[in-house]
Formats: structure tokens, sequence, C-alpha cells
């Protein structure tokens, strides 16, 4: 469904995604991950658009990416949320699932009304009317995600959701991911709480300093010493969730 193939991204001299390959096949939840800097924003500000890269190739459902607006990729079926989420703040929560759902409606009832069965399905059918910045932590991941599901995506580009959330909202949060994956659309998961990503995804990609160092099913790929490599420090200073 998704090819990434050689993509690389330098800043200056630093080479962030260093010719990157990977596939994801329609239905699965595909996980990405790696320590701090090792290139997971940066490859998923690629495969959204959000910049542009300096070699290698994005193909979804066989097109490529290459040249696309980030409004272009959405168009497509590949949605994607935002690490810090990104609250209006005039807005309600039903107004911001609407920016999602009005991209393929033109009638302002019927984006309504698609956008409050998103807010019900991701936990907000209690908050339609309640400003934005209201919310707590949680619930605005929530709503990040309700606002890139309203564009019907069929490929859902998750970017850190689980950051800042208690033990009880991850679980909520990855309860809602596989529900999304159940009513068919496929999930890139990026993440940096290694645990809650193998617990969910059914094969992943492990990158560290731009490079990719390991792909595969999750119990396979944490038995590479490459990756153990990589995450000895860091593991040994995060908090266990879920
Ligand atoms: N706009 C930018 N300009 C210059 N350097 C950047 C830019 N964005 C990222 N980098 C650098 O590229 C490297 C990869 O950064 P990136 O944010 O993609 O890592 P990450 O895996 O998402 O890390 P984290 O887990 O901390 O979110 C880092 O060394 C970072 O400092
Ligand atoms: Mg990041």
């Amino acid at each position: 469904m998704l090819q990434v193939r050689k993509l690389t991204k330098r800043f200056g001299g630093l080479v962030a995604v260093d010719a990157v390959d990977f596939e994801v096949t329609a239905g699965e939840i595909f996980g990405l991950i790696g320590p701090n800097g090792a290139g997971k924003t940066t490859l998923f500000n690629l495969v959204a658009g959000a910049i542009a890269p300096d070699g290698g190739d994005i193909l979804f459902e066989g097109h490529s990416l290459a040249g696309m607006s980030s409004a272009g990729i959405c168009r497509r079926g590949l949605a994607r949320t935002f690490q810090i989420p990104q609250t209006f703040h005039s807005m309600t929560v039903l107004e911001t699932i609407m920016t999602g759902s009005m991209l393929h409606r033109r009638r302002v009832d019927e984006a309504r009304a698609a956008a409050s069965d998103v807010a019900r399905r991701v936990g907000l059918g209690a908050r339609l009317d309640l400003p934005t910045p209201s919310l707590t932590t949680a619930e605005k991941k929530r709503l990040e995600v309700g606002r890139a599901l309203a564009t019907t995506p069929r490929m859902l580009l998750l970017d850190e959701v689980l950051a800042g959330l208690n033990s009880s909202e991850v679980g909520a949060m990855l309860d809602l991911i596989r529900a999304v994956r159940s009513e068919g659309t496929t999930v890139l998961f990026v993440e940096h709480n290694m645990e809650a990503v193998m617990g969910i995804c059914d094969r992943l990609v492990v990158m560290d300093t731009g490079r990719k160092i390991a792909d595969g099913a999750p119990l396979e790929v944490m038995r590479n010493p490459a990756v153990v490599r990589a995450y000895l420090g860091d593991t040994a200073m995060e908090p266990a969730h879920a």
C-alpha cells in the first residue's frame, strides 16, 4: 500500500533520513520507532508531504507522492495527526473535526453529521460544543485522531499519539487504534513508547541516526542486536507504559 524507497532527507550536513526503504501492507498496524533524533518525525513529515525529500520516492497505492502538497496527499486518502495537537482556539470539538469532514463533502449539514459520528467513535461524543482549549491532553490527542479520521483516510499516519498520556489513557488510545484498523484503515504509527508499539504493531521499522537498522515482526526485531544496542540507554530511562 505504501512503499518507501531510498528515501533521503538532509538538513545541512546532517542526514536525518538516510536511504530508508520499507513497505506497509494494507490492513496492517505498522510501527516506526527509534531513539531520540533517529529521524522518525522527519520520515513521517516526508510521507505526509510536509517537507520534500532530497532523494528516493514514496508510492501510495502505486502512485508517487513526489511533489504533492500535504493537502493533495490527504485527498488521496493518507491522513496525518500532528505531534503537538493542533487546536484552533476559536473552534469547538465539532468544528475542528469538521475541518476534516469538509474535505470530501460540500454540504455543511452532511459534514456536520459525519463529524459528529467521528466524535462519537473517538470518545468525544459528549464534548461536541466545547472549545478545544478546555479539553484534557488525552482528549486533544483523540480530537487529532478524529480530525484525521474525518477525512475518511485509507491510511492514517499517527505521530506520537501516546506522548503525555497516563497508562489508562494509553490503553484507551491503543483500543481506538485497533478499532480504526478493524474498520479497514491501515495505520502507520510513529512512537517513542516501545512497549506500546510492541504490543499493537504487526510489523515495524527501527531507525537510528537516520538509517533503518531493522524491520520485521516485533519479537524478531527485539532480538536484533543492533536494536538492543540502539535502545540500551533509552529504555533504562523510560517509564514503563501499558
Ligand atoms: N528542520 C530541521 N532542521 C535541522 N535539523 C533538523 C530538523 N528537523 C530535524 N532535524 C534533525 O534531524 C534529526 C532527526 O530528527 P527527528 O525529529 O526526525 O527525530 P525523531 O526520531 O523524531 O526524534 P524524537 O524521538 O526526539 O521525536 C535530529 O538530529 C534533528 O536534530
Ligand atoms: Mg519525533
